[in-house]
């Protein structure tokens, strides 16, 4: 198709995605299917850098590919598929290794943060490397443009360097591509502390929104987010930040601009708006749970879809890879 193409992936997490990741990234993948050949895979392979349980990361695997489609992924508008179907990845991220310094490597800040919470000792060198893995993901794809969390932008920036650095050693081969970042979603913050990003490893049980949780769950912990001691609803992330995070999240779920929230809250108190937003959360969820589960009761269905994926993305793939055999002289 003569579409721009768009690529991203997902990690398959235990238990359930989470409002920061539908907010940031999975939210945007369903947008750009609409205009763009957009491919999105479960990234299998990323799971591995820190110890899995092989049966729990089957299950998982199964269960992102299942909460991707609930969340509104069209395998008919979408390429969707399991990294690990598609060898190539492996063989592209290889010739990347060999094309980034070492140095250049030890600047990712994801990996800083990800090897502190292993113990620098059990840090594994995949963990060391994976954004170089990333970068074989979307250069395979001739991808232009990868919808991301604000998280992910250094390593968009390596994608592009290493692009650029083969193309100008090898001629022409890679297309460099854009992060797509969305402002007012590119970080979604914890409900407790809303200093620090929501995100599975770092975030408290009760400021982590899971997308799977019993939706009375998800009223209460919406209902306890912390805030501030004054008391206008008003948005200014720098001084009121846990205020702030629940009008984004607000406003992206019901397409109603921040001003208007604002202005519609007026001489309303924190428990209104907090009402209201679990209200919204629980209306969202209650549809995903269930959407979730009728994949999960298919298997059949999901891994058939998800071989077909493969298939599709794998036509891509080897094009690319086989080219780049040939630039490197293989
Ligand atoms: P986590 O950070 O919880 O481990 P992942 O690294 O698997 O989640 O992230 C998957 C996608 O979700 C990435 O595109 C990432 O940028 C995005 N993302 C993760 N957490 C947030 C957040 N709190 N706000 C916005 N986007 C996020
Ligand atoms: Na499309």
């Amino acid at each position: 198709s003569d579409s721009p193409r768009a690529l991203s992936g997902i990690q398959p997490t235990a238990g359930s995605f989470h409002l920061g990741n539908y907010l940031g990234a999975i939210r945007q993948y369903v947008a750009l299917q609409e205009t763009h050949d957009a491919f999105y895979m479960v990234v299998d392979l990323h799971a591995i850098t820190v110890p899995q349980d092989p049966a729990e990361l089957r299950a998982n695997t199964r269960l992102a590919a299942a909460q991707l489609l609930a969340s509104g992924l069209d395998p008919e508008r979408c390429t969707l598929f399991v990294q690990s179907h598609v060898p190539e990845h492996a063989q592209l991220g290889w010739i990347m290794n060999c094309l980034t310094g070492f140095g250049e490597a030890s600047r990712m800040t994801q990996f800083k943060d990800k090897s502190a919470k292993q113990g620098a000792d059990r840090a594994t060198v995949g963990l060391f490397t994976y954004p170089i893995l990333q970068v074989a993901d979307i250069l395979l794809y001739q991808a232009n443009q990868v919808p991301v969390g604000e998280d992910q932008r250094q390593h968009i920036e390596l994608t592009r360097d290493l692009a650029e650095r083969f193309n100008a050693r090898f001629g022409e081969t890679f297309t460099v591509p854009a992060p797509h970042i969305v402002k007012e979603t590119a970080k979604i913050f914890d409900l407790q502390d809303p200093t620090i990003k929501m995100s599975k490893s770092a975030s408290t049980p009760k400021g982590l929104i899971n997308l799977l949780d019993e939706p009375k769950m998800t009223a209460k912990k919406v209902k306890s987010a912390v805030t501030d001691t004054d008391t206008v609803i008003r948005f200014d992330a720098e001084n009121k930040p846990g205020v702030s995070n629940l009008l984004t999240i607000l406003s992206t779920l019901t397409g109603t601009t921040i001003p208007e929230l604002e202005k519609s809250y007026e001489g309303k108190m924190y428990g209104a708006l907090k009402t209201d937003l679990a209200d919204v959360m629980v209306e969202f969820v209650t549809p995903f749970r269930a959407r979730t589960q009728e994949y999960l009761d298919d298997p059949e269905t999901l891994d058939s879809l998800l071989a077909k994926g493969a298939e599709k993305a794998r036509a891509v793939a080897a094009e690319t890879l086989a080219q780049t055999y040939d630039k490197v002289g293989f």
